[in-house]
């Protein structure tokens, strides 16, 4: 954007997007995946994208189809890139796959836990291949890390 001589440069626009019972972090499975609530991971995700002078939008479903028109969507409205955790998704779905290659922007798959560490259904991601990298393991910092790295590379 041009004004009077200046380029004003448009904050990026990152959308986060949290898959299937990630919304019951905090009281799921503590031992895996901690005792942080999915409300305070966004808060840190929120404090972080303010140093990094970015825009945030985050969602979070338990339904396929909707996280699949929420990365459609996303192609529509200047998002730059997507940081997404697909949860039990990652190991399934087809159709996020096919979403994270249709609207062609850069994503990064995070995990909370190490998926490589666990059951060996756990070990297969349908999405990695499509993303520009995969952090996992790092708890709520594999959020963080995401962000960070996605920001850089988008
Ligand atoms: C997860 C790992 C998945 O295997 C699992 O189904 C989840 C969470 C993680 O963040 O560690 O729901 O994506």
């Amino acid at each position: 954007m041009q004004k009077k001589g200046k380029t004003v440069t448009k904050r990026k626009k990152i959308l986060i997007l949290h898959g299937p019972n990630l919304n019951m972090l905090g009281k799921r499975e503590k031992t895996v995946y901690g005792k942080t609530t999915l409300e305070k991971i966004n808060n840190e995700l929120k404090i972080l994208a303010k140093k990094l002078n970015v825009e945030l939008k985050i969602n979070q479903s338990n339904i396929e189809g909707e996280l699949v028109n929420i990365i459609q969507k996303a192609s529509k409205d200047r998002t730059n890139g997507i940081l997404i955790n697909p949860a039990a998704y990652t190991h399934t779905s087809v159709a996020i796959r096919d979403a994270l290659l249709a609207v062609k922007l850069p994503v990064v798959e995070i995990h909370l836990s190490n998926i490589y560490k666990r059951e060996e259904f756990r070990h297969k991601s349908l999405t990695a291949s499509v993303a520009i990298g995969q952090i996992t393991g790092f708890g709520k910092d594999s959020y963080l890390l995401g962000l960070e790295a996605l920001v850089k590379n988008c």
